[in-house]
């Protein structure tokens, strides 16, 4: 009989804490209408009380997606609870995460709680938790360095008071694969009750999708996982790596299914590197670029008589298809819509008119465009359009060895005309050092990279910048034709952020985050 495996994503909660990545609400809302179509069974869609911005995406998210249930965090404190349910309190389906560290050393150096002192906390929180809704999750944090007797006796008490799934995080990725899975099936065979266990494993030691596949062998029906292995530090489980591993080996995961719409795994992964600006490793499994690239002849020649000589995955099944051609520099407005329609885009009004007049300048510019082309185009136009304070208007640069290089650009803020000139070590230097004095925003370039799209003589380029002001660290990416101008693209996408960010300046209102 088929089991099924619970697949909790936590790219919005656990992701979002990689280091640099401040996502708004409606990139929230991106992601989590796509992460619905992917069909996980749980959305993690914040930490309410950590801000206003988490406790507003939490809201915004539970109000507006469907599908699959809601989930948000919570720390013991009654209040926190509370607050936890206010934002999640209009999802078709939730369920409140309730956490608290159990290891001597976050007991004794963060909570500076005794043992007795953490078994009420569960006991409590739980039990106040379930006024609100039957779906409560636990998680003892820390719980790979945490003795086994007090382990189980808060596990236990998380149980007795209502808890329905107990969550096994491996919070600093301590865990090694046969020594995890045989704590799953120990906590399994100790802890009485009716409930689900679930993986919760980092990526210190590279270990997370190994841990997570050695806890689902020893019983655990929930992963918890995130889009492209974001997370704390190293990261967390890869969705993606998870879930094909269960599909591709049936021998290791007899009658364990997930209910993962596996064709959008590619589509979902783009998104979320786009939004958070956090590239993909060109050779990381499932969803790098070169996961079905065949460089030896041997290789190619294997493939191209059987694909199955050299591949375990089809291409097709996570959505890594062949780049399609799509259109041309002749199709109109109405099939441009409709391709975006058919690809998964919902684009309107003022972002439509710009990506369609940024195709037109494509397709002047490139023969043809694939479906890779039009998503790259058009994802600088949607979602966060409407916020974008400053848009690029003109960009005009002068390089090469002889003489200084220099740039002018011309941008809009809010429709006033701002235009600034500077000299740099390089024409993309110009060009930020120009934005940053049309905009009097200052920053300091951290991270810069360049990849293309497609291949081909007038693929387009896509760069993503990493910019530093203060305290703030931001992303911001761009594409054309012209890398000078990918760039710029890049830098004032970043820019946007980070005045976004300033504006609503948040003040984390707690110290103790997960
Ligand atoms: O890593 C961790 O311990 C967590 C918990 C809040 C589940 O993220
Ligand atoms: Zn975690």
């Amino acid at each position: 009989m088929d089991e099924k495996l619970v697949i909790f994503d936590t790219t919005l909660r656990d992701g979002e804490q990689s280091p640099g990545i401040s996502l708004d609400v409606a990139e929230k809302l991106e992601i989590a209408e796509q992460l619905a179509r992917l069909n996980v069974d749980y959305i993690e869609a914040g930490f309410p009380v950590a801000s206003q911005g988490d406790f507003d995406a939490v809201q915004a998210i539970a109000r507006q997606v469907h599908g699959s249930i809601i989930a948000a965090l919570s720390r013991t404190q009654l209040r926190d609870i509370d607050r936890c349910w206010e934002a999640l309190r209009d999802a078709e389906r939730a369920r409140i995460h309730i956490f608290i560290s159990t290891s001597p050393s976050h007991m004794e150096h963060m909570l500076k709680m005794d043992r007795q002192q953490v078994l009420t906390e569960t006991r409590n929180s739980v039990a106040h938790a379930r006024n609100y809704t039957d779906d409560i999750e636990f998680s003892p944090q820390d719980a790979t360095r945490t003795p086994l007797d007090f382990m189980l006796e808060v596990l236990q008490a998380a149980v007795t008071a209502g808890a329905t799934t107990l969550n096994i995080p491996d919070t600093v990725g301590y865990g090694i694969p046969w020594d995890f899975g045989a704590l799953i099936q120990y906590v399994k065979t100790q802890v009485k009750g009716d409930y689900v266990i679930s993986t919760h494993c980092h990526n210190d030691l590279g270990l997370a999708t190994a841990n997570s596949l050695a806890g689902i062998q020893a019983g655990a029906r929930q992963v918890e996982v995130c889009i492209n292995g974001l997370g704390e530090r190293a990261g967390n489980a890869a969705l993606e790596e998870v879930v094909m591993a269960v599909k591709i080996r049936p021998d290791q995961f007899p009658g364990i299914t997930t209910q993962i719409h596996t064709e959008e795994i590619a589509r979902t992964s783009r998104l979320v590197s786009r939004l958070t600006g956090y590239p993909i490793q060109y050779n990381k499994a499932v969803v790098g670029r070169n996961a079905f690239a065949h460089e030896s002849g041997i290789h190619q020649h294997g493939v191209l008589a059987d694909r199955e000589t050299y591949e375990i995955i089809d291409a097709q099944s996570v959505g890594q298809k062949g780049s399609q051609i799509v259109l041309g520099k002749h199709s109109g407005r109405h099939a441009f819509s409709e391709t975006l329609k058919n690809m998964g885009f919902e684009v309107h009004g003022e972002a439509l008119n710009q990506a369609f007049f940024r195709f037109k300048d494509l397709a002047d510019r490139k023969m043809e465009i694939t479906e890779a082309d039009l998503e790259a185009l058009v994802a600088d136009e949607i979602s966060t359009d409407a916020e974008n304070a400053y848009s690029l208007l003109e960009l005009e640069v002068v390089g090469g060895t002889v003489g200084t290089p220099t740039a002018r650009v011309v941008i809009s803020r809010d429709g006033e005309i701002l235009e600034a000139k500077a000299d740099g070590n390089g024409m993309i230097d110009a060009a930020g050092k120009a934005i940053q004095k049309a905009t009097g925003l200052s920053t300091k370039l951290i991270g810069f990279t360049v990849s293309s799209v497609t291949g081909g003589e007038d693929a387009q380029g896509e760069v993503v910048v990493q910019l530093e002001s203060g305290d703030f660290k931001v992303s911001g990416r761009g594409v054309s034709t012209d890398v000078v101008e990918a760039s710029t693209r890049a830098y004032l996408n970043a820019v946007n952020r980070l005045s976004r960010s300033m504006a609503r300046r948040e003040t984390r209102n707690i110290e103790v985050g997960p």
